[in-house]
């Protein structure tokens, strides 16, 4: 049932949308209210009398009504609800979405809300099949947006294949499911993520090229099975999820810190690239050619290793304490002694050499090491690996 949840519905230019009509009527059946949005193109295949009429609310279809603004702005008409779901969700708005464009009403709803979005995708095969749309899909999944469907079947357009909106009833499901309580409903699960920056002086650091999707992937995924997620994150070139408690670091020192300062979890994931190495004589000021040709002399230190000191932990350790392992030759046996000496339960390995575009790419190749052996899984999107990692602690939690 979705009793007192309040869904805003957008749905966009496609021959599908007449299905949409009998999503909001699926939709009320089951207690939900629903304030619809029409897109411009969506207003050429349902009327707006129809879809206000079935919503039996107010439809808004322009950004620049000003009635709507001094009754209620964009911000607020985007935020007051529990869900967006957009059905059609169609190329462009992927498009939109993907780029954070915010030209028309729908777009700025979506650029402008920190509720969870459920995008219901419809369109071409081809359009669906092509990279720019598939790029957009990462993207968007990476931003912890949530899809159902397309499905695949014969198109209105007369070709065969993925591109047909999932069916109302379908829709609903997703709906339905982004309201259950799940499995880590009630857990706390903390997840680091992304690189960290060492200064060698207030403008130079030290990085690495982790770009931080995993750990983001992996945030949304433990936060969509109902896990309290604490996300400690370094200055990583994806943004963080929605619906997490993001704490922002620079340094592994504060990195270090702030993990200590989330506990307790029931299971923590170090996903972080983390700098082994500090600059350890930073500089203050900015550091200056002095015209004899000699360079500076770096000297480092040792960082602290973040999840060897929580999964070593003799009070207090999380249930589960999950590490990642980034190598670029023996994969399983650095991995599987990496476990060993760290002292945590799982490591997820990856080979991160150049040919494999994985370090800031958009696809993971994973082994997953536990006590039991190696589990080397298929090579798939970063989301998707994400998923099938939550899937697997919530198993070990429960
Ligand atoms: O030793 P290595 O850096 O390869 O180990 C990788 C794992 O250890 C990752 O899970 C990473 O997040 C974590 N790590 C850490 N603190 C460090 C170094 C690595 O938490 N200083």
């Amino acid at each position: 049932m979705l009793a007192d949840k309040h869904i805003l519905l957008i749905i966009g230019g496609g021959i599908a949308a007449f299905k949409s009509l009998d999503l909001i009527r699926r939709l009320r059946e089951r207690g939900a209210r629903v304030t619809p949005v029409l897109t411009r193109a969506g207003e050429q295949f349902v009327t707006p009398l129809s879809v206000s009429a079935l919503a039996g609310a107010k439809l808004y279809r322009d950004l620049f009504d000003l009635t709507d603004e001094a009754e209620m702005g964009h911000i607020q008409l985007s935020r007051a609800a529990d869900l967006i779901v957009v059905a059609p969700a169609t190329a462009d708005l992927m498009a939109k979405m993907a780029q954070g464009r915010a030209d028309d009403l729908a777009s700025t709803l979506l650029l402008a809300t920190d509720t969870p979005v459920l995008l219901a995708p419809a369109m071409n095969v081809r359009m669906w099949q092509h990279p720019a749309t598939q790029r957009n899909l990462a993207t968007l999944r990476g931003d912890a947006v949530r899809f159902v469907g397309p499905n695949e079947g014969d198109m209105a357009c007369g070709e065969y294949g993925p591109g047909r909106m999932a069916e109302p009833m379908e829709i609903l499901a997703a709906v339905e499911a982004s309201f259950a309580a799940g499995p880590l409903a009630g857990k706390h699960v903390l997840v680091t993520s992304g690189p960290t920056h060492e200064p060698i002086d207030p403008v130079r650091y030290i990085a690495n090229r982790s770009s931080g999707a995993q750990g983001t992937a992996l945030a949304a995924a433990l936060r969509d099975l109902g896990a309290r997620v604490t996300f400690v994150t370094g200055p990583a070139t994806v943004p963080p999820p929605d619906g997490v408690t993001v704490v922002k670091v620079e340094t592994a020192a504060q990195m270090s810190e702030a993990v200590q300062a989330a506990l307790p979890a029931d299971a923590a994931v170090f996903a972080a690239a983390v700098a082994d190495w500090r600059v350890a004589n930073a500089s203050g000021s900015k550091m200056k050619k002095d015209g004899s040709g000699a360079a500076p002399a770096l000297q480092f230190a040792e960082n602290p290793d973040i999840l060897a000191q929580v999964a070593q932990m003799r009070t207090g350790r999380p249930g589960l304490v999950v590490g990642f392992a980034a190598e670029t030759d023996d994969v399983i046996a650095h991995a599987t002694a990496k476990r060993a000496r760290k002292g945590c339960d799982w490591i997820v390995a990856n080979d991160v050499s150049p040919g494999t575009g994985i370090m800031g790419g958009t696809e993971n190749a994973v082994t997953v090491i536990t006590a039991q052996g190696a589990e080397a899984w298929p090579r798939m999107d970063k989301a998707a690996v994400a998923r099938r990692l939550a899937d697997k602690l919530a198993a070990a939690l429960v």
